[in-house]
């Protein structure tokens, strides 16, 4: 059997603590190349996790090495150009999230990726998560009766507060990122992900805390002017058909105990407690005459393993038996257009229509 082999773009965080130590556990895929704008990452990467290639750049990688798939996994600002080269290169693409900055450079990548005749598969990675699964399945099997209303609370205190970083975070709050590319496109995906595309968008949001401190790692204490930006996110969304959703995001909520996600239908509620915790389940079906919270039968969530590496089993399966990926584009491309018109109906006031779907 193949093995397939994969080129890292963009050698952060996210790609030296989740994806590079985890990635061997899928068998059939190789690291063969690594490249960044920092030399320095791309000199880490190399002797850290033992892969063979590195390049200063997507353009010298591709021009010189032979390999199968590209994740890239680079700052916001720069995923649309980096997953246009990659594509048009002919090689597959895993994407870390949003894979653009509009809904017209979304459904250029997907036309791109249809052209080239390769997968495109798209960040964030809910739609394969085992439980989220499992909430899919119950509402199909009609468990809380019809959809009426869908929340998600996403949020942390910033990319400078939450986590030890060897890389400036300050880019996050300059344009072209920031709380909601960054962070409430987590919950859009969710929530879209049960509920469907939206029909309509209405948001709030604000600049909260305009000058931020780092508080770990390599730029411990380094003031970041963060005004440029919203970071503060109060979403409505419409579905139709009387259905609702409701979002908070941004990077103000330092701790959180609200549930990730919470499903709402007309005989019970689906709710995500979040930290990996099991779904709680309230039914009211008078013909069962059952009325009150549930234990979910643990043998009907999905059996196989899940990790935040699963994108590229995903995305090998969908190369190799010409299926579609479990991350579909289209979907990104809806959530990146709402964004877009979070924040426009953040400055004007307005509830924006939106025309994508997936
Ligand atoms: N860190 C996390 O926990 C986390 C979690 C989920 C998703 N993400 C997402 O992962 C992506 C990267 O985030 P991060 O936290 O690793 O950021 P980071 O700042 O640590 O790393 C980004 C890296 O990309 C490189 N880069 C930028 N432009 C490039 C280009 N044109 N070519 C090659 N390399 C380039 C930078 O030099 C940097 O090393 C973002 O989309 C972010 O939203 C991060």
């Amino acid at each position: 059997m193949k093995t397939w082999k994969i080129a890292i773009v963009g050698c952060g965080d996210i790609a030296e603590h989740t994806y590079l130590p985890n990635l061997d556990r899928n068998q059939r895929v190789e690291v063969v190349a690594c490249c960044d704008l920092k030399p320095e990452r791309v000199r880490l990467f190399m002797e850290k996790f033992g892969i063979p290639r590195g390049y200063p750049n997507i353009d010298e990688l591709l021009a010189q090495c032979e390999f199968d798939i590209v994740m890239d996994l680079a700052s916001i600002p720069a995923h649309y150009e980096l997953n246009k080269k990659a594509l048009e290169a002919g090689k597959h693409l895993y994407s870390q999230k949003p894979v653009a900055l509009n809904e017209e450079q979304a459904a250029d990548l997907i036309e791109t990726a249809r052209r080239n005749g390769v997968k495109f598969s798209a960040s964030p990675i809910h739609m394969l998560r085992p439980d989220i699964r499992q909430a899919r399945q119950l509402l199909a099997d009609g468990a809380i009766g019809r959809l009426l209303f869908i929340r998600s609370m996403v949020a942390h205190g910033g990319p400078e507060y939450f986590q030890y970083r060897a890389n400036d975070p300050s880019w996050f709050y300059e344009p072209g990122a920031g709380a909601l590319y960054d962070l409430g496109v987590h919950a859009l995906h969710m929530v879209t992900g049960i509920a469907g595309p939206a029909k309509t968008v209405f948001s709030r949001a604000a600049t909260a805390q305009p000058v931020r401190t780092v508080r770990s790692g390599a730029f411990d204490g380094k003031e970041i002017q963060a005004g440029k930006l919203f970071d503060n996110y109060l979403i409505s969304l419409d579905f139709g058909n009387g259905v609702l959703g409701d979002i908070v995001t941004g990077f103000c909520v330092k701790g959180n105990a609200a549930p990730e996600l919470e499903i709402y239908g007309e005989l019970g509620s689906i709710v995500f407690p979040g930290g990996g915790a099991p779904l709680k389940v309230y039914l009211d079906d008078p013909e069962k005459k059952i009325r009150g919270w549930m234990k979910p039968d643990p043998q009907a969530r999905p059996a196989e393993e899940f990790f935040q590496a699963s994108c590229i089993g995903d995305l090998v399966r969908a190369i190799e038996q010409e299926e579609p990926v479990g991350l579909p584009p289209e979907q990104a491309r809806h959530v990146i257009e709402i964004m877009c018109r979070v924040e426009e109906s953040a400055r004007d006031g307005e509830t924006k229509e939106l025309k994508t779907a997936f």
